[in-house]
């Protein structure tokens, strides 16, 4: 057993994210999480929303809220999604909380007593109309490297460079729109990041063999290309102050950290609220620090999210010269496009993740994302596709085969698993193919390969039917009743394995399904393959009840329903 540190790239507080945001950090983490909890491991999953910077004073400014209020509320809006989801977070903080403040601050100290924050007097962009200096997102323009007209002063969110607001041509004012805009001088910290490349060079060196191939290259591009130095402190009214006792003048300013230094902060932060809630019980250090080896820690996001993971991160942990826990496995996702164009939060494009709640339940999403995930290319949403997955995987090779199994027994041999016959072939061929499929389906988990895990567990959901139409129960039961019966209370063992292996990907339906039976043993725990091959943990005069439909059957006319409401392939 071992000790697993999960987290998942914190979430924006400016809006609700996409079925994009989601797929490509939370939903796997989730999944991951809940596998490694049911094979017995020790796993704790943190993530929070991140509410710092200019994203959440534009959109608290935008519903004319104070910014803390609107983060208050934002926060609450995206747990309740979350929740929907279904997504089994040990602890979802935030990352305005006190401590996430108190550790930033001691991170950044720190850094300053090792000789890696300078204050420097720097030219920034000033806004005579609005009054105040225009940091990151305030400033909107044309990026220089792609010629995107829409490219905001912190990220173009087109080829993912990352900018500096004086960087822009043609920019303008994200507040008033002005473009009357000039530059002042003014001081701020800067973290010294090319101090830090050669550590960072050896210690990316150490690590990114075991990495996925998406986020190594992305380490060596900006590791080749060089770290360097770069501002961590803002002019706004909203983030973690200055601390005061180490910079007096910056503080009585009113500076505030960056968003991007305080954010990755965060996942210790909101590590320390979850054992601020029992401090009795609950140890934030012995996940954080001076645990190298003791404990296995990975990181979820997507592409865009690589670069502060792999190394500006790994860079303020090695240049505060205390044991802070560095990340072992960075799983890094292409994008979710929808209909091969943008899903954008700011442009309102594509299926949000409230709304996909509101047409389905969770397990339809949560199957049907990981299934297609953008893990070696970005893949691309359509209603078809997700309407025809659904039907296909879902309605018919689960679904219908725990429905028909179970009424028919019912119908059949009455309300408990029917006794009867002896395992022969068929039951031998098939317990070894379960036992294979297994195998192969724990083995991509353990990669981190959702893909192929989801075809591995849709090949288990497919045996079944195989088996199904091979014995052919309904046929069978008018001259072997005692096979019949064999047949169905393998098939019932097979969907008990099913609600116990599907549980990661489609949490409630697992439930629905474990319940169907009345065991005293009322736990996902993992079947072992010997389990697996014999197909007998479910023994003979059990109580069972037929559930309700699993999945609903997705009609043309809601394929229709659904276009017309999000916009087809006109992207
Ligand atoms: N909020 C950022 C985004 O959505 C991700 C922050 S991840 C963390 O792109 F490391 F900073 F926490
Ligand atoms: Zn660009």
């Amino acid at each position: 057993m071992a000790r697993h540190l999960i987290t998942s790239a914190l979430p924006y507080i400016n809006g609700i994210k996409h079925l994009g945001n989601m797929v490509g950090s939370m939903l796997p983490a989730d999944v991951y999480s809940r596998y490694l909890r049911q094979r017995g491991h020790d796993v704790l999953y943190i993530c929070a929303t991140d509410e710092h910077g200019t994203p959440a004073e534009l959109a608290a400014k935008e519903r004319g809220l104070a910014v803390d209020e609107f983060c208050a509320q934002a926060h609450d809006a995206q747990k309740a999604v979350y929740d929907g989801f279904a997504l089994a977070f040990d602890y979802f903080g935030r990352s305005s909380s006190a401590e996430n403040r108190d550790i930033t601050q001691h991170f950044a100290r720190k850094l300053n007593e090792n000789g890696f924050i300078e204050e420097r007097a720097i030219r920034q962009v000033y806004s005579p109309a609005d009054g105040r200096f225009l940091p990151d997102r305030y400033v909107e323009g044309t990026c220089p490297h792609c010629g995107y007209d829409k490219a905001r002063g912190d990220q173009c969110e087109n080829c993912t460079r990352v900018l500096d607001p004086t960087d822009l041509i043609n920019p303008r004012s994200a507040i008033s729109g002005s473009t009357d805009l000039e530059v002042r001088e003014t001081k701020h910290l800067f973290l010294l990041q090319s101090k830090l490349q050669h550590e960072v060079e050896q210690w990316v060196a150490r690590h990114e063999d075991d990495w996925p191939q998406l986020a190594s290259s992305i380490a060596r591009k900006w590791l080749n290309e060089g770290l360097h130095d770069r501002a961590i402190t803002r002019d706004l009214d909203w983030g973690v102050p200055v601390p005061a006792d180490t910079w007096p003048e910056l503080a009585a300013e009113g500076k505030v950290f960056y968003v991007w230094f305080d954010a990755p902060i965060e996942y210790i932060g909101a590590t320390k609220e979850w054992a601020d809630q029992d401090p009795e019980n609950r140890d934030w250090k012995s996940w954080w620090y001076d645990v190298d080896t003791e404990v296995r820690y990975t990181e979820f996001m997507a592409k865009d999210n690589v670069p502060f993971h792999t190394v500006m991160f790994p860079a303020t942990e090695l240049g505060v010269r205390e044991p802070w826990k560095k990340v072992d496995y960075v799983k890094a996702f292409n994008w979710l496009t929808y209909y091969g164009g943008k899903f954008s939060t700011s442009q309102k494009r594509g299926v949000f993740t409230d709304q996909a709640l509101d047409i389905l339940p969770a397990d339809y999403w949560r199957y049907f994302l990981i299934a297609n995930a953008p893990e070696s290319d970005d893949s691309s949403f359509t209603w078809e596709h997700f309407t025809a997955t659904v039907n296909k995987d879902l309605a018919d090779t689960l679904g219908n085969f725990v429905n028909r199994v179970l009424s028919f027994s019912r119908k059949r041999f009455g309300d408990e698993v029917p006794a009867g016959g002896e395992p022969g072939e068929a039951e031998a061929k098939l317990g070894e193919e379960i036992a294979r499929l297994l195998a192969e389906y724990e083995a991509q988990m353990e990669a981190l390969q959702f893909r192929k895990a989801a075809a591995a567990l849709r090949a288990l959901w497919s045996a079944g039917n195989s088996y199904l139409e091979e014995k052919a129960p309904w046929l069978e039961i008018k001259t072997d009743k005692d096979g019949a019966a064999l047949t169905l209370r393998t098939a019932m063992n097979l969907i008990h394995l099913y609600a116990v292996v599907s549980e990661p990907f489609i949490p409630a339906t697992a439930k629905t399904m474990r319940e169907a039976f009345s065991l005293a043993d009322d736990t996902a725990t993992w079947a072992t393959a010997a389990e697996a091959k014999s197909l007998s943990s479910v023994p003979v005069g059990t109580p069972f009840t037929v559930p309700p439909v699993l999945f609903a059957k997705l009609t043309d006319e809601d394929l229709e329903n659904y276009k017309e409401r999000f916009g087809g392939d006109e992207g």
